[in-house]
């Protein structure tokens, strides 16, 4: 099965990063969507963003990354998309996952697969990341060096 696992990943997390190697290691073909230009405005563009998920993962034939703009499902379909793989956290994550795997259905009758995150990562989020990035905190628990790398670097 190729599936997709979409998302902002600004920046990727030690969550993103497990949801994507768990997903590597189930399915036949892994895509990673990354949005382009997210509702929220992003730290990173589409491209660094990209490079930090290649630097955190073991490339091989089967995973490819990609830049998108537009509709989900029709990024979805032009790629042969079987079904999208999300992560989801705490129950609070659910009313909005539940409702975008809902209208992903009825738009394009695209199935969503959720992956329960790893529960040391179960409070990760990028936003959260950034908040504490831009306040002093330290991050170095919840994000790669090389992501760390260019959070300093910003
Ligand atoms: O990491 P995020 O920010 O939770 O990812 C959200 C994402 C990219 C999956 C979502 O915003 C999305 O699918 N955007 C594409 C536009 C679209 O299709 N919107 C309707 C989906 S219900």
């Amino acid at each position: 099965m190729k599936v997709l696992i979409p998302g902002s990943f600004d920046p990727p997390t030690f969550g993103h990063l497990d949801v994507i190697h768990r997903s590597i290691n189930t399915f036949n073909e892994v895509l990673i969507g990354i949005i382009s230009n997210p509702s929220k405005d992003p730290m990173f563009d589409g491209e660094t963003r990209k490079l930090m998920i290649e630097e955190n993962i073991e490339l091989s034939s089967t995973i490819e990354i990609k830049v998108f703009e537009g509709l989900l499902v029709d990024f979805a379909r032009e790629n042969n998309i079987e079904a999208i793989v999300k992560g989801v956290r705490a129950m609070t994550d659910f009313d909005y996952e539940f409702q975008m795997a809902q209208v992903n259905k009825e738009l394009d009758g695209l199935e969503t697969l959720f992956v329960p995150a790893k529960p040391e990562y179960g409070y990760v989020s990028s936003s959260l990341v950034k908040e504490i990035f831009r306040l002093g905190g330290d991050v170095a628990s919840f994000v790669p060096s090389s992501v760390l790398e260019r959070l300093n670097n910003e």
